[in-house]
């Protein structure tokens, strides 16, 4: 199915996002032809462009980060419906502007109203532009009968109280329906497949409990630092970047009911029921751990502490690394610990959901024979080399009864020839179809702030411990897991 005749309105147009993934994802899906006939790029910052300049600049980014090779017939098609407004967020004429463009791109392209708009700003900007849209009645469509959408960009807040205001706001402005809050996260492949690897089999299902389960690891670790977002990472931290958005949601899919049927609603509702039985640990010094990290290697080069970082200030007390320790107060998770943890500058990029089964009750083998047996494990491997791994013993071959940890693999890779589309690609087109099951909803956004503003409060006012760049974290999150008999895996 095509969406319908629409444009998409990106504000911060010119910006990290909008090169480095909105755009390529555009043009990706042009190339798989995905997109309707009538559709519009419309791009909408501050620089004085004209329409030509922001095809330049839109080519520019497509050619370098699509997944899809860069063709220049599929390039030139699209480049002719790619439009640029300059203004500024404050400035009621270029939302007036906008309001006018749209309608003219109903005789233009016939996008009957049609308009789905991309939030790729800092959040302190989206009060003001979403106001500006109700404003204009940008935000409804009421009198050509087509589709108004908005696209909010994470940290959907920075506490409960500020994302319920946020909530209020947007939902107040556009029809809750319309609303598409991004986390994306979802939009990978390898997350999916969560749904698929539980709900598509017989084999796992039966164990996925807290009689079977030991502990889940979820780890999202990046190699890089902060890059070029000083500004927003150090208000932000990791906590309020990744592990209240990503991490809680790979934590929502992992221990999830089965939903009744594969819908937004549906999935929605037993993934809120997840975040709403989360528990805190009540010792958060121990179970909550965070981490700055200091100058170290990486790959053979010598690279900066987060302090010295350009424009972070000497003082400051943001984490780039955060652990914790969660448990969830139902029938099949209770007694089960979920380690979740995330930092920056850490040995390599990679971001897996580890499920530790608990170690056989009884072995009928001398002691010295499972020495190198560890519990079983099943790790959903969301990112690089995306698969699947199953680790068990196995008779380690010889004379001797000795069992050792071995490893079955699938990977995407080699398992299927259809490449993996760009998280933003398959997001993109969701909501240009109007299908919101891969987006969060208020009450999972609040929930998960519900989760993560104890943990700010318990961090307020203290100072992070240090981690060399290169290695794992700081030793205090070494520490909760030891306490707890238990070690984080080394991916
Ligand atoms: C973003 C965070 O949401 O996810 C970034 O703001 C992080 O700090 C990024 O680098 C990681 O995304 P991915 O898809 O590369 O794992």
């Amino acid at each position: 199915r095509l969406p319908d005749a629409s444009a998409l309105v990106v504000f911060g147009a010119t910006g990290d996002l909008a090169r480095k993934k909105l755009i390529p994802a555009v043009y990706d899906l042009a190339h798989r032809g995905l997109l309707p006939p009538g559709f519009v790029l419309l791009g909408f910052a501050r620089r004085d462009w004209p329409d030509e300049d922001f095809a330049e600049f839109a080519r520019q980014a497509a050619e370098k980060g699509a997944r899809t090779p860069f063709r220049a017939e599929v390039w030139d098609r699209l480049a002719g419906s790619v439009r640029f407004l300059p203004g500024s967020f404050d400035d009621d004429a270029a939302f007036d502007r906008l309001a006018r463009t749209l309608e003219s791109l109903e005789h233009s392209h016939g996008i009957r109203g049609n308009a789905a708009f991309y939030l790729s700003i800092p959040p302190s900007a989206f009060p003001v532009v979403l106001k500006q849209m109700q404003r204009t009645g940008l935000s409804s469509a009421a009198g050509s009968g087509g589709w108004r959408r908005v696209v909010v960009e994470k940290p959907f807040g920075h506490d409960l109280e500020s994302a319920r205001q946020l909530n209020a706001l947007v939902d107040d402005v556009f029809t809750p329906s319309g609303v598409f809050r991004i986390d994306h996260y979802l939009g990978k492949e390898t997350v999916q497949n969560l749904f698929a690897l539980r709900f598509a089999n017989t084999l796992f299902e039966p164990i996925w409990n807290s009689q079977f389960v030991d502990s889940v690891q979820i780890t999202m670790a990046e190699d890089v630092g902060i890059g070029t977002r000083a500004g927003f990472y150090d208000e932000t931290g990791a906590a309020r970047d990744v592990l209240q958005n990503h991490l809680l949601q790979l934590l929502a899919l992992t221990a999830m009911e089965e939903p009744v049927s594969f819908g937004a609603e549906t999935i929605r509702t037993e993934k809120l029921k997840v975040l709403r039985a989360v528990s805190l640990p009540m010792d958060l010094t121990r179970y909550a751990v965070r981490g700055q990290y200091e100058q170290g290697w990486l790959a053979g080069e010598r690279v900066p502490g987060y302090l010295d970082e350009q424009d972070i200030p000497a003082q400051s007390r943001t984490e780039t690394f955060s652990a914790v320790r969660l448990g969830i107060e139902t029938r099949r998770w209770a007694g089960v610990p979920f380690y979740l943890r995330t930092g920056k500058r850490l040995p390599r990029r990679v971001t897996e959901v580890a499920i530790f089964f608990k170690k056989a009750p009884h072995l009928p083998f001398d002691e010295t024979a499972t020495t190198e047996l560890g519990n079983n494990q099943l790790v959903i491997r969301v990112q690089p080399d995306e698969g699947v791994t199953l680790k068990f013993g196995s008779k380690v071959p010889g004379s001797a009864m000795e069992v050792r940890d071995v490893a079955m693999d699938f990977l995407f890779g080699e398992a299927f020839t259809e490449a993996l589309p760009e998280a933003y690609e398959r997001l993109i087109l969701d909501v240009l179809l109007g299908d919101a099951t891969l987006f969060p909803n208020n009450a999972e956004v609040e929930e998960s702030w519900r989760i993560v503003d104890p943990l700010e409060r318990h961090w307020a006012g203290t100072t992070p411990h240090r981690y060399r760049a290169g290695t794992w974290g700081p030793a205090a999150a070494d520490e909760m897991l030891a306490h707890d008999g238990r070690r984080w895996r080394r991916p």
